[in-house]
């Protein structure tokens, strides 16, 4: 029997997305199911047939946020044809069934390894007119079956999931709960879709995994992936995200030896700079680890610089220990970082500790995020009047101005060419802030002083 959802064609679904790069990996290939039954992306909410919201649990009050959303939604719907509402995510797999029961207007609640029975959802939730929920984790179904399903995905950069979920279980994240036990995709499976995005006109890929650099198929690793993919002419650029410090081992180092197409910016999170933390966060890496890897990959390529994930003021931090994390900063020279006060999650082992005081907390954030500043800023006034290699991602709204990124992954807006998009080309930077830098590509500059 035809489900009862086939009965109206065209029907459109809105996706917001939340968290990580993962996450919107996620949100793209959800997409590229629901195709299947039907359903196009819509970026107008008001015509939306299906509202999917994918969460994410990291921080702060991300249940709530979840629930201020879906209030906006009702309202927004008042008098309108309500849509079918799905939530996914961290917030769906950490919730699960507690969400239909405090917000009916949720009509599905799915967890990231059971997207792959998103459709059969929808189709049952249309048929029986019954609220579902689906929290299982089975990423090996989920990728084999997502591996049958063309991945449309036709940005300058995109991302590719090539592992999920975490076994290591740092005292303060939810990862492990919410993305469930390490998983890593077969090889021939991730080539072939680096392959398909290629065709689709994609120039750079961005390697993902909650431990990307833990990647494990047979006896294939990272650094394989790195060289195989490097073999499709169209990709120009290859990045790799979120490393854990334990998991950079000798033949990744290396690949910083020989690839021409691995970016020179490592993004390895620390957390923090003073082993007595990292020991309470049960990070298993000291600082010398870190410190050694750091030296190991300016003497393979001076050029490479590193950005990583501060977690500040963390139960236990002492004036002393947050020195260490200033000073640390200050000897990396860390660029492009990100950095946020430890936020309790419920249900792991730091939920309950004793939190800092938070004016102590926040001066302390402030003074770390200044010093990140202050190495970007550097950074990005060393590079005025030099030329520097930029990835062209889009045309701007300005007339004639483009976006691309730097090697380092930073923003530049610069005079262009439209038949730049999608490749890399040389930028004279003129002048920069924080985060961009502003300049001329240099086809451009030579025509006009010629
Ligand atoms: N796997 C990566 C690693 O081991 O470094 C991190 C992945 S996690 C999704 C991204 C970042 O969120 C972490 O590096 C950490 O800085 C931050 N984070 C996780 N839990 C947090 C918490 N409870 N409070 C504040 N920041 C948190
Ligand atoms: Fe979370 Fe990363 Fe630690 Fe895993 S290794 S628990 S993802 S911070
Ligand atoms: Fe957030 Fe889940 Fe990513 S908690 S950071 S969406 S893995």
């Amino acid at each position: 029997m035809e489900s009862k959802l086939n009965q109206k064609m065209n029907k459109k679904i809105f996706i917001k997305t939340f968290g990580c790069q993962m996450n919107e990996y996620d949100s793209n290939r959800l997409c590229d199911m629901v195709k299947k039954i039907g359903f196009e992306k819509t970026t107008i909410l008001n015509e939306s047939d299906c509202y999917l919201l994918n969460t994410c649990h990291i921080r702060d009050k991300a249940k709530e946020k979840v629930y201020h959303e879906v209030g906006r939604l009702k309202k927004n719907f008042r008098f309108k044809k309500k849509p079918l509402v799905i939530v996914a995510g961290c917030v769906a797999q950490a919730e699960n069934e507690e969400m239909l029961k405090r917000e009916p207007y949720i009509d599905i609640v799915i967890g990231p390894q059971a997207y792959h029975k998103i459709n059969n959802k929808i189709e049952e939730f249309f048929d029986k007119r019954k609220k579902l929920e689906e929290t299982t984790f089975d990423a090996e179904t989920k990728f084999s079956y997502l591996n049958k399903i063309k991945n449309n995905s036709n940005k300058v950069s995109s991302f590719l999931t090539i592992q999920e979920g975490c076994d290591k279980f740092c005292h303060f994240c939810v990862v492990p709960y919410t993305r469930g036990p390490e998983y890593s995709r077969p090889f021939d499976e991730v080539v072939n879709e680096a392959k398909v995005l290629s065709e689709n006109g994609v120039s750079e890929l961005t390697l993902l995994g909650q431990n990307v650099n833990a990647y494990k198929n047979n006896n294939k690793r990272l650094s394989d992936l790195i060289f195989e993919i490097e073999n499709i002419p169209q990709i120009k650029r290859i990045r790799y995200t979120t490393s854990h410090p334990k998991d950079m081992t000798e033949d990744l180092l290396n690949v910083y030896k020989y690839s021409k197409k691995l970016m020179p910016l490592v993004h390895l999170p620390v957390q923090s700079g003073s082993d007595k933390i990292l020991g309470l966060m049960n990070r298993k890496h000291k600082i010398s680890d870190y410190v050694e890897i750091y030296e190991k990959l300016k003497v393979i390529n001076p050029k490479i610089e590193f950005s990583s994930d501060f977690i500040i003021a963390y139960p236990g931090e002492e004036e002393n220990d947050f020195n260490l994390t200033l000073d640390l900063i200050k000897n990396i020279k860390f660029i492009n970082s990100f950095s946020f006060i430890f936020s309790p999650r419920p249900g792991t082992v730091a939920s309950n500790l004793k939190l800092i005081d938070r004016r102590i907390s926040i001066m302390r954030l402030e003074k770390v995020q200044k010093q990140l500043f202050d190495n970007q800023i550097k950074m990005n006034k060393n590079l005025e009047n030099e030329e520097i290699e930029v990835l062209v991602e889009n045309k701007t709204d300005e007339s004639n101005k483009f976006f691309g990124r730097s090697e380092y992954m930073t923003s530049v807006i610069f005079d262009g060419n439209d038949k730049d998009v999608g490749n890399t080309v040389k930028v004279k930077i003129n002048f920069s802030n924080q985060n961009t830098l502003f300049g001329e590509s240099l086809n451009n500059f030579n025509k006009r002083v010629a």
